[in-house]
């Protein structure tokens, strides 16, 4: 913008408590769901707080959010504020490539979550589930978040890299999946290649991955009739404008991207839907009676049917408002933004906070009590577990599946209790996705 065009413009509501050379690193630090509500309550939609000199504005309420979602890539970008991510996913994939092969990486990724792929994805989950519950027995105590991130990862596997490597998943490949996660830490946000051991093992990691992934390539393209409906296959099918086929390092932190994006938050998510059924009963009865009256139906478990559970869904809408595993979605400023008479200068940082926006009171009254029959609010930008605008989960439908696959299997064959006292459980914002914290323990019983 130029500067006449600026000169009018307020600077945006700093937020008290910067601490010298640090700023509000060590608040955020502790909690930074809160510190997030805090920079809201007392600024306002507007916030500015400091990340160890990355000044960051908050912008909060649904009108700033929408502006968040749909201000351009070029003004507002995803990929400058997600660099860590580079040596995970690879050089050269999404946030990594120019904005054209950028696009055409995420609408391939888009592609493989498309409805064609997501009926072959609901068979595999609910055999997935079928082999997990097989070994339960009449009852039982487990750690749910440690169940579902194994059950989660099961499906994953399964559904982007196919039945051959699902089944013969090593513990190697288990042990580079971790070493990658390890590579996220909040030290990667600072700078990524920074000469640690973490980061040594996560990029030797990634390039074991890439040749365990070129290897099942290799395969798939000397057995060109064989159909594998997974979303490899769309990987390696798709192509640039100009023809070419993505390589096997893009096909390969596609499948690393879409992992990332869909691991953690759907087991955190699946264990807090577990917890949320135990505390209440009431509304789970509601949810079981539904369930139930598909089965007396006749009716089974396929991607058509699942549509047919309103209320799981709506459960599990509500344990998405109150524990969204993304938190914090950001984009650097491009060019200079303005946003209701206040200038949003380039070189910041802007964020957005699902968790305080799914207590606005405003829209979501006594937001802390979970109500399966929650009315929903007017307009489309309060309740954002999802995102929107352009990048809005592209994994959406496949996490709801997901989910409702999994509870609508489990639901009529055992109840829940909580082993720990319910005020005990509660959201586990150590790492970058919310999860419940640990043990996250529940006791099972088959039902009579
Ligand atoms: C409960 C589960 C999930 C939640 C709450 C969730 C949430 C989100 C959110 C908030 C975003 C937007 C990020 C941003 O704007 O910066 C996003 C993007 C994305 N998600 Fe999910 N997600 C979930 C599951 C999944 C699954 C299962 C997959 C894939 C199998 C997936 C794939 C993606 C992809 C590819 C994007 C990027 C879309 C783009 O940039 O165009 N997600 N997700």
């Amino acid at each position: 913008m130029s500067e006449a065009a600026t000169a009018d413009l307020k600077a945006p509501p700093k937020v008290s408590g910067e601490k010298p050379g640090v700023g509000h690193m060590e608040e955020f630090g502790v909690n930074f769901a809160r510190f997030l509500m805090r920079c809201n309550a007392e600024c306002g939609e507007l916030a500015e707080y400091n990340m160890g000199g990355q000044q960051t504005v908050l912008m909060s309420g649904p009108d700033a959010q929408e502006a968040f979602f749909k201000t351009l890539d070029s003004k507002l970008s995803r990929a400058a504020a997600y660099q860590a991510m580079v040596p995970v996913f690879g050089e050269g994939v999404i946030f990594d490539a120019p904005p054209d092969r950028m696009k055409t990486q995420l609408k391939i990724q888009v592609d493989a979550l498309r409805y064609q792929n997501m009926k072959a994805y609901a068979s595999v989950i609910a055999q997935e589930v079928q082999d997990w519950v097989a070994e339960w027995g009449d009852e039982g105590e487990m750690d749910f978040l440690d169940e579902f991130i194994q059950l989660t990862l099961n499906t994953a596997c399964h559904c982007l890299l196919g039945a051959d490597f699902r089944y013969k998943m090593t513990d190697e490949f288990k042990s580079l999946y971790h070493d990658l996660e390890r590579g996220l830490q909040a030290i990667a946000f600072v700078d990524p290649y920074l000469q640690q051991p973490i980061f040594e093992a996560r990029d030797k990691a990634r390039a074991r991955l890439q040749e365990l992934i070129s290897g099942i390539i290799a395969e798939r393209r000397a057995n060109k009739d064989t159909v594998y409906g997974d979303a490899l296959e769309t990987f390696m099918s798709g192509t640039y404008a100009d023809g070419s086929y993505l390589s096997d390092n893009e096909v390969t932190g596609l499948v690393i991207a879409t992992m990332f994006a869909g691991h953690h938050t759907s087991s955190g998510t699946a264990a807090w839907t577990a917890v949320e059924l135990a505390r209440n009963p009431k509304a789970t009865e509601e949810v079981l009676a539904e369930v139930n009256a598909l089965y007396a139906n006749g009716g089974e478990l396929t991607m058509e049917t699942l549509r047919d559970l309103p209320l799981l869904e709506r459960f599990i809408e509500e344990v998405l408002r109150i524990h969204p595993p993304l938190v914090l979605l950001m984009r650097r400023v491009i060019e200079d933004v303005e946003y209701k008479g206040t200038l949003i200068e380039a070189g910041k940082t802007v964020a957005i906070s699902t968790y305080g926006s799914h207590r606005n009171t405003d829209y979501f009254p006594d937001p802390e009590v979970f109500d399966l029959h929650r009315a929903k609010p007017d307009t489309l930008w309060a309740y954002i577990p999802f995102g929107g605008g352009p990048h809005k989960c592209a994994g959406n439908a496949f996490a709801l599946m997901q989910l409702k696959s999994i509870f609508a299997a489990l639901l009529p064959r055992y109840e829940f209790e909580l082993v720990d006292p319910p005020q005990s459980y509660v959201d586990d914002l150590s790492a970058m996705v919310l999860k419940p914290g640990s043990p996250c323990r529940l006791r099972y019983r088959r039902r009579k």
